[in-house]
């Protein structure tokens, strides 16, 4: 510890105080690669170790931004890169100043923060976004997100979280797009572009940190900061696309996650932060580590102390310490007496340096704290439009039996049921960054406001049975409010509360017409709700907009169209359970003299299946037709195409959704597998052709020496509107035998619709 310090102020004492000559770096011109290097060459290590230092600027979670005289200090000396959980144009513009004007080397600040689902404007959580099945709707809210923060002086949020969910137990399935890998690929891309807009050189544009490489979501047995212990087939097809289709997407940052993997811990894993990150996918952004997880690599046990922890991060690939100070205290002594360390610390100061120009940060530090633009960009009735707009693209109707919605405009009395219809702090969700609850419209407002004779009753069965009694239609809000879900969340009964079961029972029994408004970030195990509602909304944790949206598409002036992003199961103990299965050897029967693949107490089908989602409307599926019946593994491309025509009196989207098999391969193939999905509007009496192209890659599978391989033979192609409601089959062969470079699940297919 005394040689450390003793050398840390050897290393100050070495700084030469005078200001840069005229032959240095000018300090606010911007940067090229070269520039970077000679920058670098003038550091001292312990500058050096700063750039690699992320501090809270205030209370975790808590924003202050307006830091005292020792943390400006630490700013002057140049031993911090970057600040998270800070906001604000004026107080981040005067600390970048100090950094700037007052430190030797002038180099700015990164300011972060988690702006997951909004910064102000609070749109869906992602997982109901990822339910609109349209990532543009996904594009659209992170670039408002960008806007507003880039706005408050911000230039990096930690975002988007592509973590696949195959367990609802876990609780962060709330922040990312749900159970399948190439629908989260899609909305990992789509969130990328929108918050990294046409560059990231534009004040309006913010850097994207994709989260958490690489297994995150797989923890054993959905508890939060648990080890994942997947295959590594299991890796690369079901958990990897998202990231890799964020690599593709230009994502400038990474983050890793708490977890381990394979009994490595991510912040310690070489092979997955060089290996594929870096050496496979040709990526060369920023990694940061995720909160304290240097740190935490002790309590891994996979280093005995800090300073084995930071030289494990750093050869690992971390570039940058979240807040656990190892760097900090550890790397300067280290890296001064072993000269490949010090390589691996200029590496990965080049890449924070290289983000900071890519920021436009050196040629104008000051371009993102404009404090009129900061008032002028946050909730504006534009952003606020969008999010309703987009919440109710998120929505998804689970059941409408006997037609109950949509309400009809004079529908006489209706009783509003349960606390959570007005608890407008959980429609922020759990990342509400600058979202107030004062912003919020809520359910109980919305209807209100729409509907001249509502009656709401927040608790207490005999009063929620009066009500319901004396009225034409019940309204019951059900589910789980915002801090049921989230960071260290998880839960292992995902089933509803008692109380909640036996107000159910209780308002349903009444006879009166039920509705169910389900709210929460994860799939419910709630076969009661399936059993007795007449009808059941998912409507999630939608944001500001929540109740006009959830209220518009109660009357029908809004025709949900959402889709599940991930399986709803019959019971707590029937998970995980994600629809693309593997065959067995004794596929599940329901004849129980014989032994299958099934539970015995219940059914092995979900309550509700992955793409489930029902419309006010009804579509019919034409015959699925190839324009070829057969393609080369080596470059081959075909386009399917079907008819689907709205049959009903009224307009609505259709979810068209193509899912494959293969069903001879030299490993066992999902039952079934989505690899193609188009949101298509459709008038009433509609017919529109909707097509996609997919290439041979998009077929490849991940072999059993360790490879994307095209194998030979049948591929199965299905279209529906879920992937329990296949309307239409063809089959396509593949010819020859290939390698494909690219996960398939993470490249985009090309989709169109027409008259
Ligand atoms: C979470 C990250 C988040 C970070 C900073 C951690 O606890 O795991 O997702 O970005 O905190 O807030």
């Amino acid at each position: 510890m005394v040689v450390r310090r003793i050398l840390v102020a050897l290393s100050l004492l070495a700084v030469p105080l005078a200001p840069a000559s005229a032959q240095e770096i000018p300090r606010h011109a911007a940067p090229a690669e070269a520039d970077i290097d000679a920058l670098l060459a003038r550091m001292t290590t312990a500058e050096k170790v700063g750039q690699l230092v992320q501090r809270m600027g205030g209370r975790q979670r808590a924003l202050n931004s307006r830091l005292g005289p020792e943390e400006l200090d630490k700013v002057r000396r140049g031993e911090v890169g970057s600040y998270l959980h800070v906001a604000g144009a004026e107080p981040l513009g005067a600390l970048q100043r100090v950094a700037v004007e007052e430190s030797r080397l002038g180099i700015p600040l990164l300011f972060a923060m988690d702006v997951v689902h909004g910064y102000r404007t609070i749109f869906p959580v992602p997982l109901a976004m990822a339910a609109s099945w349209d990532p543009d709707a996904a594009e659209s809210a992170a670039r408002i997100a960008a806007v507003e923060a880039s706005a408050a002086g911000l230039h990096w949020t930690f975002a988007p979280m592509v973590d696949v969910a195959r367990d609802p137990r876990w609780g962060r399935i709330v922040e990312g797009a749900g159970e399948d890998a190439f629908l989260g690929s899609a909305f990992a891309a789509a969130q990328v572009r929108g918050f990294q807009g046409a560059g990231l050189s534009a004040a309006d544009t913010i850097m994207a940190g994709t989260k958490h490489f690489g297994a995150y979501g797989a923890a054993e047995g959905g508890r939060d900061y648990a080890d994942a212990d997947i295959s590594e087939r299991t890796l690369r097809e079901a958990y990897l696309p998202p990231f890799e289709a964020a690599a593709h997407a230009g994502t400038a940052s990474y983050m890793t996650a708490f977890n381990a993997l394979g009994g490595v811990p991510t912040t310690g894993n070489a092979a997955l932060l060089r290996g594929v990150l870096r050496d496979e996918w040709g990526w060369n952004g920023l990694m940061v580590s995720d909160w304290r997880s240097i740190d935490e690599l002790m309590a891994h046990g996979v280093a005995a102390g800090r300073a084995e922890a930071a030289r494990l991060a750093l050869e690992a690939g971390v570039d940058m310490d979240m807040v656990s100070e190892v760097y900090a205290e550890e790397l300067p002594a280290l890296a001064e007496v072993d000269p490949a360390l010090m390589a691996r610390l200029d590496e990965a100061v080049r890449r924070v340096l290289a983000v900071k120009r890519d920021l436009g940060l050196f040629a104008d530090p000051y371009k993102y704290h404009d404090s009129a633009r900061e008032d002028a960009a946050m909730l504006t009735p534009e952003h606020r439009a969008e999010a309703r707009r987009l919440a109710e693209r998120a929505i998804v109707l689970l059941k409408n039996e006997g037609g109950v919605l949509p309400l009809a405009r004079n529908a006489g009395r209706i009783a509003l049921i349960g606390a959570l219809a007005d608890d407008a702090r959980s429609q922020l969700g759990s990342w509400k960054a600058q979202g107030l609850e004062e912003d919020v419209i809520d359910l109980r407002a919305a209807l209100t406001s729409a509907h001249s004779n509502v009656v709401h009753v927040r608790e207490g069965i005999e009063a929620a049975v009066a009500a319901a009694r004396a009225a034409d239609v019940a309204i019951l809000a059900l589910g789980e409010d915002f801090d049921r879900t989230g960071e260290a969340r998880s839960f292992a009964d995902i089933a509803l509360p008692q109380a909640q079961k036996d107000l159910l029972a209780a308002v349903a029994a009444t006879g009166t017409p039920l509705v169910v408004v389900l709210t929460g970030g994860r799939p419910l195990a709630v076969p009661e709700v399936a059993g007795q509602a007449d009808a059941v909304l998912l409507t999630w944790l939608l944001g500001v907009e929540a109740g006009p949206a959830i209220v518009r598409t109660l009357l029908g002036e809004a025709n949900p169209a959402g889709r599940l992003p991930a399986t709803f199961p019959r019971a707590s103990g029937a998970v995980p359970f994600a629809y693309d299965q593997l065959p067995s050897g004794r596929p599940a029967s329901e004849d129980l003299a014989s032994d299958t693949v099934r539970w015995r107490d219940q059914p092995t089908t979900p309550l509700w299946a992955f793409g489930h989602g029902l419309s006010y409307t009804t579509f019919d599926y034409g015959p699925l037709t190839l324009d070829r019946a057969g393609i080369a593994a080596d470059g081959g491309a075909v386009t399917v195409s079907v008819p689907v025509t709205n049959t009903g009196t009224r307009a609505g989207d259709e979810v068209v959704q193509l899912y494959i098999r293969d069903p001879v391969a030299s490993v066992s193939r999902p039952v079934v597998q989505l690899r193609g999905f188009r949101r298509v509007a459709f008038a009433p009496g509609e017919t529109r052709v909707v097509s996609f192209t997919l290439s041979a890659a998009h077929f490849a599978l991940w072999g059993s020496h360790g490879g994307w391989e095209i194998e030979p033979g049948a591929i199965e192609l299905m279209v529906g509107g879920a992937s329990d409601a296949i309307r239409a089959r063809a089959t396509l062969t593949i010819e020859g035998r290939a390698a494909a470079w690219r996960s398939p699940a993470s490249l985009p297919v090309a989709s169109a619709d027409a008259p």
